[in-house]
């Protein structure tokens, strides 16, 4: 659905279709297109900040097919709108923000895929490109970026960097880390937007995650029931649940009543889960093999 969205872009002026043209058709129509050096005649102050930033020059290139070149490649074909009818141009105050994205996607689908952009949080919310980039006016930052990394995260997330400071959320080094360098902002393929499945994330900078000081008793495994009651939060910075807990705690805890008599399907189901608590001699109590398996 999302797709089928983005391929049409409906470019809307008071109401009318201006134009309506798939996305990635080629050769794009050149008429209608007025030509960058005449936007600068009217506006020309707006031009000159916008000639500064690097985006723009990109775009100025002479070689850029009409639809894909300087002001208009934002702004649509603007032979109508110089010609007096000054309506008829793409404003991006009237569009919709599905609409707005389009523009920016047609060239960026390398950087920012629209199906992991859909499934983000940040599109849920309706957040646009032009809230954390600036297009029109030269900024410090690099990457178009309004704001640093950081300050762009933590204007929202700043329970997330609280969670930092307290060590519940992988630590920030200065200079070495940045929120972008476990997650990308525009979507990924994995959850909760991760560079990498969380299993594998870690590796990509360390070689062994250090275990803290709590797992060198040689009991912790029957024993972490008070701190991961406490800090279960923490203990989420290096496992995840799905993929770590959930090896043992997929079976609940306390066992249900009556579970000495009806843990059959259970056992059948999660065999490895129940080993991974009990030893297999404990099965052996009342049972002469352990069922469920071949062994
Ligand atoms: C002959 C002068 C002239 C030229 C050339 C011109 N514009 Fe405009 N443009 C205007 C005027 C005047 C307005 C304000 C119209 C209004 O507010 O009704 C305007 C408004 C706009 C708007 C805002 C529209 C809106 O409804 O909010 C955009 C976007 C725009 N121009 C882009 C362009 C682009 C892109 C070009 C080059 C293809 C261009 N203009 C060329 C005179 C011009
Ligand atoms: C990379 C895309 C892009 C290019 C290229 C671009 N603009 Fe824009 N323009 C925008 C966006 C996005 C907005 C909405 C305001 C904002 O977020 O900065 C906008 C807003 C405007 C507005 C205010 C009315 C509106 O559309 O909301 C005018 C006028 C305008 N642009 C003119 C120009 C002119 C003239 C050029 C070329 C010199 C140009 N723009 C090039 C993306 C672009
Ligand atoms: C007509 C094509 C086109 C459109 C439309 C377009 N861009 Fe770009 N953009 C480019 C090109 C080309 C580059 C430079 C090459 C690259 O890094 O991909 C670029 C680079 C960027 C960069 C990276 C800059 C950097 O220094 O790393 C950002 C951010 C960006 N664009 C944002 C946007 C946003 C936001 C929009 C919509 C408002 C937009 N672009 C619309 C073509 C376009
Ligand atoms: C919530 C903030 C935010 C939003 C919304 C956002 N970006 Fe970005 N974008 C960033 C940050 C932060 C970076 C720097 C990423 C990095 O350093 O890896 C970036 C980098 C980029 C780059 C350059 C690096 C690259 O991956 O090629 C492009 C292009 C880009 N964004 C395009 C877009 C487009 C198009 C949209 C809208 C669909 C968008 N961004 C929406 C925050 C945002
Ligand atoms: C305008 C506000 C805003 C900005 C800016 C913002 N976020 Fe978010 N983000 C949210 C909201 C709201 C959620 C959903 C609730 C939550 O999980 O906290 C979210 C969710 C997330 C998630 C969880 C994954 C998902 O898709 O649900 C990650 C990861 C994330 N953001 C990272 C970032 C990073 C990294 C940056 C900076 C590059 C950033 N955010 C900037 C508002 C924002
Ligand atoms: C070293 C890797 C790493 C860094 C750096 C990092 N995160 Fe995460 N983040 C994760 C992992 C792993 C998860 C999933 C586990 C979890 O939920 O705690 C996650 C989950 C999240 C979530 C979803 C939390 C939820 O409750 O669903 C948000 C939002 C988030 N991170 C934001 C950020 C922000 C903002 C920054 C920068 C201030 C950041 N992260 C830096 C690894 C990282
Ligand atoms: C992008 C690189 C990167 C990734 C990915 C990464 N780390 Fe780290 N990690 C670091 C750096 C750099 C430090 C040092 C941080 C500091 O000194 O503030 C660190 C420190 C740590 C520490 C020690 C914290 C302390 O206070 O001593 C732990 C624990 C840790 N990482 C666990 C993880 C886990 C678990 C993951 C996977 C979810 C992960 N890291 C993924 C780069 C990374
Ligand atoms: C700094 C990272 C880190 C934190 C925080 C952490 N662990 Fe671990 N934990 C590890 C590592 C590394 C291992 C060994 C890896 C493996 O066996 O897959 C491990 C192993 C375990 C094991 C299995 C022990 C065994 O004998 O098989 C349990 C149970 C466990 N952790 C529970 C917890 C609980 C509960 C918390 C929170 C109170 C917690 N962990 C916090 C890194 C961590
Ligand atoms: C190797 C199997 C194993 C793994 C992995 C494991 N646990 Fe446990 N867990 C147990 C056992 C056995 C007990 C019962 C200990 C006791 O109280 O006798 C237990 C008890 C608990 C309890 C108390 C009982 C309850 O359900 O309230 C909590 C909470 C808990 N674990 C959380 C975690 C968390 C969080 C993780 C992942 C970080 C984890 N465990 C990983 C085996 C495991
Ligand atoms: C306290 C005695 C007791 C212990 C210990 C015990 N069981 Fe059972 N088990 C039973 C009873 C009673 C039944 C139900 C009678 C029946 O269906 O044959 C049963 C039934 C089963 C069944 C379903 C019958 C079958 O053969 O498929 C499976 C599977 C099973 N147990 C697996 C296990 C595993 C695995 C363990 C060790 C983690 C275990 N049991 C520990 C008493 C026990
Ligand atoms: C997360 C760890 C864990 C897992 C997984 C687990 N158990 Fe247990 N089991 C326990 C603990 C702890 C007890 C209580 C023993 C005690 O209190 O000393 C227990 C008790 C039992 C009892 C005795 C119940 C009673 O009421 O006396 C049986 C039978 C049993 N488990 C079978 C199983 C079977 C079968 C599975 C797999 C389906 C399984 N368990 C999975 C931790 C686990």
């Amino acid at each position: 659905m999302g797709k089928l969205r983005l391929i049409f872009l409906l470019l809307t002026s008071a109401g009318t279709v201006v134009v309506l043209r798939p996305l990635f058709s080629a050769p794009q129509p050149q008429h209608g297109y007025a030509g960058t050096e005449v936007c600068f005649v009217c506006h020309i102050d707006f031009a000159r900040r916008w000639g500064q930033v690097s985006h723009s020059k990109v775009l100025l290139d002479k070689k850029r097919p009409a639809d894909q070149r300087g002001c208009e490649a934002c702004h649509g074909p603007g032979a109508r709108h110089v010609a007096g009818e000054r309506k008829v141009i793409v404003a991006w105050e009237r569009l919709k923000l599905r609409e707005q994205m389009a523009i920016c996607l047609k060239c960026h689908q390398e950087s920012v895929k629209a199906e992991w952009w859909q499934a983000t949080s940040h599109a849920k919310m309706e957040l646009t490109c032009t809230a954390c980039h600036e297009v029109h006016r030269p900024v410090k930052q690099e990457h178009l970026l309004l704001r640093s990394p950081r300050e762009t995260c933590s204007q929202c997330h700043e329970r997330m960097a609280e969670q930092i400071k307290a060590g519940t959320h992988h630590p920030l080094a200065e200079g070495l880390l940045e929120c972008n360098s476990c997650h990308n902002v525009h979507g990924t393929p994995y959850p909760r937007a991760l560079n990498q499945q969380q299993e594998a994330l870690c590796a990509v900078c360390h070689d062994r995650v250090p275990q803290p000081e709590s797992h060198q008793r040689s009991d912790w495994r029957r024993a972490h029931r008070p701190k991961a009651r406490a800090e279960r939060d923490k203990c989420l910075m290096c496992h995840s649940q799905e993929g770590f807990c959930n090896r043992c705690h997929i079976v609940p805890l306390p066992h249900p009543q009556k579970f000495v008599t009806e843990h059959g399907p259970a056992a059948r189901a999660h065999r490895q889960a129940c080993l991974n608590c009990h030893e297999k001699k404990y099965c052996l109590l009342c049972h002469e093999a352990v069922p469920g398996g071949r062994d």
